[in-house]
């Protein structure tokens, strides 16, 4: 299976967790149309569903019914594109175009906008426990799954290193170790999560060969996701971004680039590329998907 085929089958059950909603009051127990068409609107935008595909492309690897992995997924995309639309307001990033589109903020407005991305974190975390009670046998490893998500969503993960991006370019802060917590977290931390869910979902022990290997994987992997994106912000083509280009060196951001340069970025890519690669061996021919998947993201347009 390629990242293409991964994706269209989470852009399937996106669809159907979150159909379309004609307008009318809301009867007790519905989603309101607003909301719903709210979340719908980034949700079913595109993108290239990483994070939910690394997950099902694992849980294969791992040997775990695609059935089950398929929620998580879902919900970690979920909560991936709660943290673009917040990212994008105007007390953030301020942004105006994503996945090719106007951002959710000015077609709903800030405050549609900030309960779309509350809606979407809360329905990740709905569709996750629902999940977990439909699987009794399997309910701790379920529970497992969801723990890594929110790991990697939350305090300790994305929300922490999104609170450090935006204090670093108030502050004009330009520090190596503080760029490696900011790219580790704002990132990296929600590409691990669909690694290490999968591996408990599997129900791999933490000092597992193949947990540590996902877990160094995903790390290195992440961290090279975000460096080339930060360059990608320089020398992309904003037609195949989708997104406002030249605004980290507008806004003053902590990145790759601005701390190393456009050829000391790419270098730092290359080595964490050779890094991340060197987690893989553990996998042998079953690894060949994340092997791809590291030399498309790395030469990636978008
Ligand atoms: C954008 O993520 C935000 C970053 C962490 C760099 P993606 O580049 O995965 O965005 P989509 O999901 O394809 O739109
Ligand atoms: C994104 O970092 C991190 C998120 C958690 C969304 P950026 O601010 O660089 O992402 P883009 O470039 O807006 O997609
Ligand atoms: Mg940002
Ligand atoms: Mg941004
Ligand atoms: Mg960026």
């Amino acid at each position: 299976m390629t990242l293409k085929q991964y994706a269209a089958l989470v852009e399937e059950k996106l669809n159907e967790l979150v159909p379309e909603e004609a307008q009318r009051t809301p009867s007790s127990g519905e989603i309101p149309w607003l909301l719903n068409n709210a979340m719908r609107y980034s949700l079913t935008a595109g993108g290239k569903r990483l994070r939910p595909s690394m997950l099902l492309a694992a849980a294969d690897m791992l040997g775990v019914d695609r059935a089950e992995a398929m929620i998580p997924a879902c919900a970690l995309e979920m909560i991936h594109t709660y943290s673009l639309i917040h990212d994008d307001l105007p007390g953030m990033d301020n942004d105006s175009m994503r996945r090719g589109r106007p951002t959710n903020h000015v077609v709903f407005g800030e405050g549609q906008a900030i309960l779309a991305g509350d809606g979407l974190l809360s329905l990740a975390f709905e569709l996750m426990l629902e999940n977990a009670m439909a699987y009794p046998a399997k309910a701790a490893n379920h529970n497992a799954a969801a723990y890594e998500i929110a790991l990697g969503a939350g305090v300790r993960g994305m929300v922490g290193g999104q609170c450090m991006d935006l204090y670093c370019e108030r502050e004009n802060i330009r520090d190596e170790k503080m760029l490696g917590y900011i790219h580790e977290n704002k990132t990296a931390r929600m590409l691990i999560s669909p690694l290490r869910a999968a591996g408990r979902l599997a129900g791999l022990a933490e000092d597992s060969e193949e947990m540590q290997a996902l877990t160094g994987y995903g790390v290195n992997f992440g961290l090279l996701f975000q460096a080339v994106d930060d360059i990608l912000d320089v020398v992309g083509d904003q037609a195949l971004v989708g997104k406002t280009l030249g605004k980290d060196a507008e806004s003053g951001k902590l990145t790759f680039v601005t701390l190393y340069g456009l050829d000391g970025a790419r270098e730092k890519a290359n080595e964490l590329k050779q890094r991340a690669q060197s987690h893989l061996s553990v996998f042998g021919e079953k690894g060949r998907f994340f092997e791809t998947l590291l030399s498309d993201m790395a030469d990636r347009a978008f």
